[in-house]
Order: C-alpha cells, then structure tokens, then sequence
C-alpha cells in the first residue's frame, strides 16, 4: 500500500489550489500527479478572486479541508494604475479564504508572499520576525500582499484558531511563505534574459537590487511538506541558499545556456551591470530582497524534500537545461 504524506488529514475533503495556471500553480500540478490525494486545482475560468460570490461558490461547492492559494495579481508594474484590482485579488481574496479555514477544525490555509513587503530598512537578510514595510515606501504589489499577510492573521487570530506544533489538531492553521524572483512554467525573469541573448548584442542588467532566485517547482515541494508537516502557523521564508544580483542571474543562466544552445551567441562581457536608477521602472522594487532562511531549515532539519538544502546556482542551472532541452524540441 502507497503512503500518502497527507493521511493526517481528513481523506474525504479535498485540498484545493486557485491559480491553476500560474508558475507555482503547475508546479503543484507536477507535485500533486503522484499523491494519494484528493485534490481539485482551479484557474480564473473557474472563480474569479475579483468575486466574493465566485471565491464562496467554489468553497461551498468543494468544502476544501486545505486550500493552497498560488493566485495572486503579479503585474507589479501594472499594479500601480490598479490599486483596487491588486487589492481584491492579493488581500481581499486570501482574507474570504483564510476566514473559511479557520472556521474549521484542522485545516490549513497556505499563501504565498514575496519580498515585496519589506523597502530596504536593513542591509541584511531579512527575517520572519522583522516588520515590513514601512507601507508607504512600497509598490502597490508590495502594499497589496502585505495586506493579504495582515488579513490572514487577523482572521486566524481574531478566531482564536492558531494551531500550535505539535497538538494534536483541533484548531486550522495557516502558513505564509514569502518567496521572491520565482521561476518555473511560465513568464519570468530567466526566460526574457535568455530570449534577449539570442535576439541582441548587448544587454544592460540591473546590478545593485540584490535577492535569491527562488524555483517555484522547489516551492511547490516545500509546500507540500509544510501541508503535511505539524508545523506551526505563522511565516516561512522560502529561499534557497546564496544571493545575487539580477545582473548575476542573467550571466550566470546565459552562461548556462549558451553551453546548450547554439543560439546564443552573446557574449558574457556585453552583459552589462547598470544601477536601478538608470533603469526607472513605474514600481519602486527593493534594492534588498534577501530573506534569511534559516527558520525553514529549523524547520526540516532532515530537508528530506532535496536530500540537501539547495543553493541558487544549481536550481537555475538544472532549471536553464530543462528549459533549453524542451525549447530546442519544440
Ligand atoms: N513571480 C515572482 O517572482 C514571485 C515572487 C515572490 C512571490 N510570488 C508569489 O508567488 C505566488 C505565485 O506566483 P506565480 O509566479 O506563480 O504567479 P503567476 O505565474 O503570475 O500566476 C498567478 C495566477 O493567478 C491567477 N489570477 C490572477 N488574477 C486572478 C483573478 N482575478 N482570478 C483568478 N485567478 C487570477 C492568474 O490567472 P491567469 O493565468 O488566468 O492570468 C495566474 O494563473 C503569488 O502569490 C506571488 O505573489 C511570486
């Protein structure tokens, strides 16, 4: 008989997981193939997070024991002119949500946030017991999911529904891990430096904003682990080990790539560093985006999910040659 990590949870309610078709969503999908679990994943085409009426719908329709919310309004610069849009989806949502679970007894409600919610008050990473913000120095996407993070506490703890390690479970708990510069099936960072490589001579990288590139299929494992896991509610940095520049991550999966791909033919040199303030975007990004993830090792001192805590450099790499060999396929 197969073991399925989720036997601790209630077998006849599903786990259900918005943002379907989102990076982190179909990570997920990929986790989810082999579990013995029920599981429903749904995309906009099935609730629209803009919607109460749709996000409650849904919920009564399903009665999820766990609910994984990977959707989230991720047009930061966009999100400027978009203010109630962002809000909506990124505070307004997660809030119906986490009200739902922690009216429950033992469910589990996961969000995902970013670095977004901190705006350069330290020089070093940044850890969960730090106070994010100050507010009006963030991007609208950075106000809106610090929004969502307040909401879920509040909601958690105005229920009184914080399950503690190691109870045996009658109250629902929440986890929000905060990630930054995701990776995976979909549009990001890596893919755009890699198509410029292959379409011009010379690119200018921003080289002073400096954080960790974070796999969104690792997050998705993670994830998993923290659903299964008796963990206590509260927040997780997830961010693998090392740091870099958006200029060092541009070199270095370019640098990846062009051993695979003959179609890139820039030169690492015509990689050029610039600073953020010649590259003036509409939202302000933080110059620190480092997040210490030292609670998340405390966390799984075993780190059975990679069988070693992963460094950046190799998640990119394993990630660049997945993508290289699947494009030259197609
Ligand atoms: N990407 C990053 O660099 C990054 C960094 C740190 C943290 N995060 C966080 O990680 C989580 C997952 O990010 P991701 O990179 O997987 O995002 P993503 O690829 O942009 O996916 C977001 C998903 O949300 C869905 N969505 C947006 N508005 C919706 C609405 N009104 N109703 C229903 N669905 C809606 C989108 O649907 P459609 O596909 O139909 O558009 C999309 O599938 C988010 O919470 C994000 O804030 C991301």
């Amino acid at each position: 008989m197969s073991f399925s990590p989720f036997e601790l949870l209630n077998q006849s309610k599903p786990v259900l997981i918005f943002g379907r078709d989102g990076q982190v969503g179909k990570a997920l999908q990929v986790c989810f193939k082999d579990l013995q679990v029920p599981v429903v994943f749904l995309g906009r085409s099935d609730c629209d997070l803009t919607s109460e009426v749709s996000i409650t719908r849904v919920l009564n329709q399903y009665q999820p024991q766990v609910i994984i919310n990977a959707a989230a309004y991720t047009a930061v610069d966009k999100a400027e002119s978009e203010f109630e849009l962002a809000f909506a989806v990124n505070a307004k949502a997660p809030q119906i949500m986490a009200n739902y679970i922690a009216n429950l007894s033992n469910g589990i409600f996961v969000q995902y946030s970013t670095d977004y919610v901190f705006a350069d008050t330290k020089q070093t990473p940044y850890l969960e017991t730090d106070i994010a913000g100050p507010v009006d120095q963030l991007s609208v996407y950075g106000k809106s999911k610090l929004a969502g993070e307040e909401a879920i506490k509040n909601v958690f703890h105005l229920s009184k529904n914080v399950g503690c390690e190691n109870h045996e479970y009658q109250f629902s708990r929440y986890f929000i891990l905060r990630a930054s510069w995701v990776y995976g099936d979909g549009s990001n960072f890596i893919r755009a430096m890699l198509r410029l490589a292959k379409e011009c001579d010379e690119l200018k990288v921003v080289a002073d904003q400096i954080g960790v590139p974070t796999s969104a299929q690792w997050l998705a494992e993670v994830t998993i682990q923290m659903v299964t896991s008796r963990l206590e509610s509260g927040i997780y940095h997830v961010v693998s080990d090392g740091e870099t520049s958006w200029h060092g991550l541009a070199v270095f999966a370019i640098e990846a790539a062009a051993s695979l791909d003959e179609g890139i033919k820039m030169k690492l040199e015509n990689v050029r560093p610039i600073s953020a303030i010649d590259y003036q975007m509409p939202a302000r990004r933080p110059y620190n985006s480092r997040m210490n993830n030292q609670k998340l090792k405390m966390s799984f001192p075993q780190m059975s999910f990679s069988g070693q805590y992963p460094h950046w450099q190799e998640q990119v790499e394993t990630y660049v040659k997945k993508y290289i060999s699947s494009f030259l396929k197609s």
